[in-house]
């Protein structure tokens, strides 16, 4: 049997009438860029998520640094986030002029650790960007009192857990932006490249929309801006789909409980802790093999019995090379818990639309691999 990695086509199929509807709006109505549907998108997109503006821009990078941008951080600056994201987080504070300075993750969310956070706070520190990695929010009511205490902007990567949250908290709360991506591979993805950007701010929310439309809010009028606008087949794709994410996201979950049964006897590997006062959205099932040296035998056998098993990440940020302008980043403290993950993790397919069989193949040849290498 083979089990993808992806579940995007069936996606597409599953609802194929709604989002065939909205695309055809679109090229009927003649209107590609910044039009009504992106417009009727993000007001969607703003009430679902429960911020005052959302912004559609190209991208989820772009998302990162047009926020940091519009909060006036760049050169000399500096930014608070984890080591162990996906290299776009880092990329995207570079990209802004500013540097990255990495702190560990807690060893159970994976997110920052906000114990550690207070230790790398210099006087150029101007946010904090905590990334709630695999679907699992980051501890915010700790980053948002640290960000209060030390007056620091927060701007939370939320591309990987959309539809996430705090028992207590939501997203965004207490934060000036919060970030997504929407490319396909995402829990709510387009088809292409898509992100944006949530704000209870009205002056960041105007500052976006002008970075992103070359500078401009008004017709040959412009300033400093860029091209990066989350088009309109692309915002038609998303809403059909942003009407079923609380269904898929509850299949996930779904998914994640049947898979931490059947692997609750399991030694070789620790499953994702199901951390309590959270909704983890399991945008990745990523669990940690404990012996290092057998992870990518792991992953190659996965792969030879037909299952696209992956890892996510396994080259820590402050890990890669080939910077030609040199260290990329600066490193706080140990980075242990960010280089166990790195050397560690394997991700298990994990998508709404997997099916029993599939799922029971999956348990069945984890389990195997386990049994042989406990
Ligand atoms: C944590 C994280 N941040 C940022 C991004 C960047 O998003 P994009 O690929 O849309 O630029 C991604 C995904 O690609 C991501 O997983």
């Amino acid at each position: 049997m083979k089990v993808s990695f992806y579940g995007h086509v069936r996606q597409y199929e599953n609802i194929k009438g709604e989002i065939d509807a909205n695309i055809n709006e679109v090229l009927q109505s003649g209107s590609y860029v910044q039009g009504p549907m992106l417009k009727a998108f993000e007001a969607q997109a703003a009430e679902y998520f429960g911020t005052t503006y959302a912004v559609g821009v190209g991208n989820g990078t772009d998302a990162l640094w047009l926020s940091l941008m519009a909060l006036g951080i760049g050169e000399g600056d500096e930014v608070i986030t984890n080591a162990n994201t996906f290299f776009a987080t880092a990329e995207a504070i570079w990209i802004a002029g500013a540097k990255a300075v990495l702190v560990d993750c807690d060893p159970k969310t994976k997110c920052i650790d906000p114990a550690k956070i207070e230790a790398a706070i210099t006087p150029n520190t101007k946010a904090i960007m905590p990334v709630h990695l695999y679907g699992q929010c980051a501890n915010m009511p700790a980053i948002w009192d640290i960000a209060e205490k030390h007056g620091l902007k927060v701007i939370e990567d939320n591309a990987q857990a959309i539809d996430g949250a705090g028992d207590t908290f939501k997203q965004g709360d207490r934060s000036d932006a919060v970030t997504t991506s929407f490319i396909i591979q995402k829990n709510l993805g387009c088809f292409g490249d898509g992100g944006m950007v949530f704000t209870n701010d009205a002056a960041m929310d105007k500052t976006i929309r002008k970075l992103r439309n070359h500078g401009s809010d008004a017709r040959n009028v412009h300033s400093f801006g860029f091209n990066s606008r989350l088009d309109d087949l692309q915002a038609g794709v998303l809403s059909a789909k942003m009407k079923h994410i609380t269904a898929l996201t509850d299949q996930r979950i779904a998914w994640a409980r049947v898979y931490d049964e059947a692997f609750k006897d399991c030694q070789s590997f620790i499953r994702p802790t199901n951390v309590p006062g959270y909704r983890h959205v399991y945008h990745l099932y990523a669990i940690e093999v404990k012996d290092a040296a057998k992870r990518d035998a792991m992953v190659q056998f996965l792969q030879d019995n037909g299952i696209d098993a992956k890892t996510h990440y396994s080259i820590a940020i402050h890990q890669q090379d080939g910077f030609p302008w040199g260290k990329p980043c600066e490193v706080v403290g140990s980075l242990e818990n960010s280089e166990a993950n790195a050397a560690t993790c394997v991700s298990l397919p994990m998508y709404p639309e997997l099916t029993q069989e599939e799922i029971d193949y999956v348990i069945g040849k984890v389990c195997e691999w386990d049994q042989a290498n406990q």
